[in-house]
């Protein structure tokens, strides 16, 4: 039997963790400080948990044309995205297989027939075979084929581009599981950016995700959201074939979608249900992107950690693409209410993260409306001690 080694535990006391791991719902506490703001604690994390997903690293049009090619960095990693000739997406360490020089600097994109490393004008394919090294052709000794990019699982899924950073993660199908059932209407891979805002929190990545997926604090903090949707109406949760969660929220009657009035652009997703047009979904498909569909447009959360108490997101509101193609378009009806709804959490969050630095702070109880946040930190604590990310479990709550 395959024996753990101690380096492969993350660096957290294990009795700090077990209260979230008490078999009796009632019983069980929340994660320890150390877990949100130990850098080691999140350098772990960034190896254990992020690289061994299927990370969101943007959508389909980070490279949208054959020869496209575009440097970005996951989790301290430099991945170079490329559109091959047949329009097949890949994803190349950023790396030459010479002395190392980066094929590109993160955050650039460039449109060519080849990849070519700027140092010594090694030049790759867009299949990353190489196919010319200045000098080297006449060498007995060399053979192009031993120096191929080494590649890195990289897919697209609806529009969005996923990585799967350690290469030894699950297929991205078994990663989602049936999520796609649950947005298919929406047919996210024709739907059309309206707008795109960044900010950078000043909270672990783990509180953002733990407080989208409960709305115990809407009527606290969101008066806004409260006037457009029933906080209690949240309670169903989707059955769970992948690593994500989520369920439904129902509009309230005088409401066609979520915004400061109520009102929409009046033109809902064209293959909706008439109960799709009546709710917004929520998604957390672990461990990065957040997705809510709503009638009318939909919005996601793309989150990437940057310290142990700062996270960047990325909040993109999109739309059918008939919509954006209207003259006169205006997306401000969505974005003024999220970005207001946004600021509250993000506000929340960002309390919480200065309450964890108090000595006073200590693991605290879970309310039956935030199972899902329960689930998670059960998640997080036994891919803690063991050292992989398991499959999610629900737990029941307390009793009434
Ligand atoms: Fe790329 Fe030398 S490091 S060609």
């Amino acid at each position: 039997m395959l024996q753990l080694m101690p380096a492969d535990l993350a660096p957290i006391d294990p009795t700090a963790i077990s209260t979230v791991l008490a078999p009796d719902f009632g019983a069980a506490r929340t994660l320890p400080a150390e877990a949100y703001l130990d850098d080691a604690v999140l350098r772990w994390e960034q190896r254990h948990i992020f690289d061994a997903s299927w990370i969101c690293v943007g959508r389909s049009d980070l490279v949208p044309e054959a020869g496209s090619q575009r440097a970005i960095d996951v989790g301290g990693r430099g991945v170079l995205l490329v559109r091959a000739d047949d329009g097949e997406l890949a994803a190349f360490h950023n790396t030459c297989r010479h002395r190392g020089h980066e094929l590109l600097p993160v955050g650039e994109c460039r449109r060519k027939r080849a990849i070519a490393c700027p140092y010594h004008a090694w030049v790759y394919g867009l299949d990353g075979e190489l196919v010319r090294a200045s000098r080297f052709a006449d060498r007995p000794d060399f053979d192009r084929a031993d120096f191929p990019l080494l590649s890195i699982p990289a897919e697209e899924w609806n529009g969005w581009i996923f990585v799967n950073a350690s290469g030894d993660g699950p297929p991205l199908s078994t990663w989602l599981g049936d999520l796609g059932t649950h947005i298919g209407a929406w047919e996210p891979e024709r739907m059309a950016l309206g707008e795109r805002h960044e900010y950078v929190v000043a909270a672990n990545w783990k509180l953002i995700l733990e407080n989208f997926v409960e709305c115990y604090h809407c009527p606290s903090i969101h008066p806004e959201l409260c006037r457009v949707s029933d906080p209690e109406s949240g309670s169903e949760i989707f059955d769970v074939t992948g690593m994500w969660i989520g369920g439904p929220m129902a509009l309230r009657d005088n409401a066609e979608t979520q915004s400061l009035s109520g009102e929409g652009d009046g033109v809902p997703f064209r293959k909706l249900s008439a109960q799709q047009q009546r709710e917004v979904r929520y998604f957390n498909v672990f461990p990065n992107l957040l997705i809510s569909p709503h009638p009318d447009y939909l919005m996601t959360h793309r989150l990437v950690p940057l310290t142990p108490t700062s996270t960047h997101v990325e909040c993109a509101w999109f739309f059918p693409p008939e919509v954006t193609a209207q003259e006169g378009f205006d997306p401000s009806f969505a974005v003024d209410f999220w970005d207001r709804t946004n600021y509250q959490d993000f506000s929340a969050c960002e309390s919480v993260m200065r309450g964890m630095h108090s000595p006073g702070y200590r693991p605290g109880p879970f309310d039956d409306r935030e199972v899902i946040v329960h689930s998670m930190q059960v998640l997080i604590a036994r891919t803690y001690l063991e050292g992989r990310i398991p499959p999610p479990v629900l737990a029941e709550p307390a009793p009434a």
